[in-house]
């Protein structure tokens, strides 16, 4: 009990002053050992997300005050635990920082991040964000690695499944919202929690879409595509912040002085603190730019790595580092600082125990309400490819063909990263589709195909099933284990002879509906001509068999819009709708120009696609004048009518072209949207407004700034179904 004294003391004392100030009190209270403990963060038995290391001793570890944080340790009464370890069994009872992936969903699970980006709907991010933040710390989680904000255009990527997509613009939106759903307004409140802009940074690019792999880019590019994301979490307050796996242009980015203490903590001013992703400190060592663990150790200090998750390096090489001059006390002093100042900021110091409320967790987890939504959340981010009038069916049909791998495999509707959801609480479609027709429908089931292998036999039963009903409904996609981390494929075609099975049971000329359940972009153009109907589902969360069924019966008209571009070949990859014109762009006719010779240079489907159960006619844009100056703003205008039968929602875009540079400049860049709904008939005027500072990129020489001359705008459904206007930025 003295030890829980020593640290209500240190808060007790420090109460009216500020929080620098009871910092320094802690600090002054620190052996060198302490300090060091407190970079420390070690991983717990809950569960693996890592190449093990696993070491039951972390229990004596925390005693001694070598840890300051642990990750992947899971409840409140075993956060409590391992708290009072911390709290009641360390010299000076410094609370410990608990960490856990939660990335869609404590418990209640969202679509995975890439689906939910989908929706377009910021504000049901960041709810679903407030939701998870809600369970996780109901259940003593004080930290969250997330949310993961690398963009990619790299449909083999496994991880691409975790972001919000291809576009730096939209991705920065999405990030933001994200933060604000898991920090809210104060991280103090045990309902919030501290996020993790991750992974810092262009991990996402990796060479061959494989996984860890090697990025080489041009600091334009880096600076243009894959920062935005982690600048705009700086604005919104992020609390801290994930180095990556990853070499930039021969650096690892966990020993890059110039991307995390010159560009992060120097240059942006960011005041949290940053964490190593798991071993990515010693694994500079397999990159080669460490010969040992205490070269390691002095790249990721020198670069301003505040914590070392799960690498064991900064506990067994600081000391000897800072006694061979190698690194210095300030900068332990400083990480030490910034760790510290957030486990205050979170009330650790008043409360250590305040996250671990076993009845909270009982009654918030799971409850009715994240149910409701993230059935909604789920819907939302469902994105209808294709409906040559099939959808949506009728409640009314007697027999419906439940076709596929997806049908009832419950554990993949939650993905991977899918922390504490359970595959016993997942509603699948076969439940879905129960739930909303009640006994007097009959679904005949047939699995048809695995995801993997050729095996064929199934598709006896599947024609046989299919053959007997009203409409087919063939859910196919990926496993869980297809994307996420780790998770690369060099084919992105619908895995196994799913692509077949939904050929034969298309052949059968009946009302088929494709539901797609996937973690990545999928080269579908096969399915895509002979399917009458195609909905982009992903893989859709605990409720995701009832917002399937929401959608495919039409009490949910689709809305979303896809936020990365599905090629139509892997051999299309990168692909991206913000791409530049070359010096020979495309003209079919010539042959020499900028084309594939067997196939299309244009995606299968192209960023912001999405189609409704309804229609909607734009108009052209107007613009409140031809030209601006550096300091007026440009009205741009647009009416959007709703022409078909039922009400709907419609994300309308907006993109701007820099038609000469003193660099090239990409045929199109997002700059706005806005998500409206409309009831039949109605119409409604959208308006965006276009500054400078907008059109800003980095030039010739790099300085981030517009550049006077012509441009074009464009406003429409989607990146390639657009109209266009022009105007002139006056030179300054
Ligand atoms: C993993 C992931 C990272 C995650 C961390 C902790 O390797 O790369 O995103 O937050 O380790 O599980």
């Amino acid at each position: 009990m003295a030890m829980l004294a020593t640290t209500q003391v240190m808060a007790q004392q420090s109460v009216g002053e500020d929080i620098p100030q009871k910092v320094d009190s802690v600090m002054s209270r620190m052996t060198l050992e302490e300090k060091i403990g407190q970079l420390n963060q070690l991983t717990g038995d809950g569960e693996v997300t890592g190449p093990v290391t696993l070491n039951n001793s972390y229990q004596d570890q925390i005693r001694q005050g070598m840890v300051g944080s642990m990750l992947n340790v899971n409840g409140a009464e075993y956060t409590r635990k391992i708290q009072k370890i911390a709290v009641e069994e360390s010299r000076l009872g410094i609370p410990l920082i608990f960490g856990y992936d939660v990335i869609h969903g404590y418990k209640t699970i969202f679509p995975v991040p890439l689906g939910e980006s989908a929706s377009w709907d910021l504000e049901a991010i960041e709810k679903a964000s407030r939701i998870a933040a809600r369970e996780a710390t109901a259940a003593g989680q004080h930290w969250t690695f997330a949310p993961m904000m690398d963009i990619s255009r790299d449909a083999r990527w496994g991880r691409v499944m975790e972001g919000a997509g291809e576009d730096p613009f939209y991705g920065s939106m999405v990030a933001r919202a994200r933060i604000r759903g898991f920090q809210g307004e104060d991280f103090s409140k045990d309902h919030t929690m501290l996020a993790c802009a991750k992974h810092f940074v262009g991990y996402g690019a990796a060479r061959g879409g494989r996984d860890y792999n090697t990025v080489d880019m041009s600091m334009r590019r880096l600076h243009e595509t894959f920062l935005p994301p982690f600048k705009a979490a700086i604005d919104e307050g992020v609390a801290t912040f994930m180095s990556s796996f990853n070499e930039l242009n021969g650096v690892p980015v966990t020993g890059s002085r110039e991307l995390v203490r010159g560009l992060l903590k120097d240059q942006w001013g960011f005041d949290g603190f940053i964490v190593s992703d798991w071993g990515s400190i010693q694994e500079m060592m397999p990159h080669g730019v460490a010969a040992d663990k205490y070269e390691a150790g002095e790249l990721a200090m020198n670069a301003g790595i505040d914590m070392d998750m799960e690498g064991h390096v900064y506990i067994q090489e600081l000391k000897n580092l800072l006694e061979d001059g190698r690194i210095s006390e300030e900068q332990i002093d400083d990480a030490v600082r910034r760790i510290l100042t957030k486990k205050f900021e979170l009330g650790l110091f008043d409360d250590p125990y305040r996250y671990c409320n076993v009845e909270r967790e009982e009654r918030v987890i799971l409850s009715k309400e994240h149910r409701a939504f993230a059935r909604k959340a789920a819907a939302k981010s469902m994105v209808l490819l294709k409906n040559d009038k099939v959808l949506p069916l009728s409640k009314n049909l007697d027999d419906i063909a439940l076709i596929g791998p997806l049908v009832q495999a419950d554990q993949e509707y939650i993905g991977t990263w899918s922390a504490r959801g359970e595959s016993k609480h997942v509603v699948n479609v076969m439940e879905g589709f129960r739930n909303k027709l009640g006994e007097g429908v009959n679904l005949h089931y047939a699995k048809g195909a695995s995801f993997t292998g050729g095996d064929k036999e199934g598709f006896e039963k599947a024609l046989e099933a299919a053959s007997n009903a009203d409409a087919i409904v063939a859910v196919v996609g990926e496993s869980a284990m297809m994307s996420g981390e780790a998770l690369s494929r060099m084919d992105i075609g619908l895995p196994g002879v799913q692509k077949e099975l939904v050929l034969e049971l298309a052949r059968l000329n009946k009302p088929l509906v494709v539901v797609l359940m996937n973690g990545r972009p999928l080269a579908i153009p096969e399915v895509d001509q002979a399917a009458p109907a195609i909905l982009e589902a992903w893989l859709p969360g605990t409720e995701g068999g009832n917002a399937i069924a929401d959608v495919v019966f039409g009490d949910y008209n689709p809305s979303g819009k896809l936020t990365a571009s599905f090629p139509h070949a892997v051999g299309q990859v990168p692909v991206q709708y913000e791409h530049k014109n070359t010096g020979r762009p495309k003209v079919e006719s010539q042959r020499y120009t900028s084309k594939y010779i067997d196939g299309p240079n244009k995606p299968l489907y192209p960023f912001g696609y999405g189609l409704s159960y309804t229609s909607f006619e734009y108009s052209q844009p107007v613009l409140n004048s031809q030209q601006m100056n550096f300091n007026e703003t440009l009205r741009v205008q647009v009416d959007v009518e709703n022409t078909g039968e039922r009400a709907g929602e419609e994300v309308v875009q907006m993109y701007v072209r820099d038609l000469v540079g003193s660099v090239t400049r990409p045929v199109k860049e997002l700059k706005g949207f806005k998500k409206i709904s409309l009831e039949p008939g109605e119409k409604k005027t959208v308006i965006f407004e276009l500054r400078a500072d907008d059109l800003a990129f980095y030039t010739r020489d790099m300085e981030y700034k517009a550049e006077p001359g012509e441009f074009k705008v464009f406003t429409g459904s989607s990146s390639e179904d657009v109209q266009s206007a022009r105007f002139k930025l006056l030179a300054q």
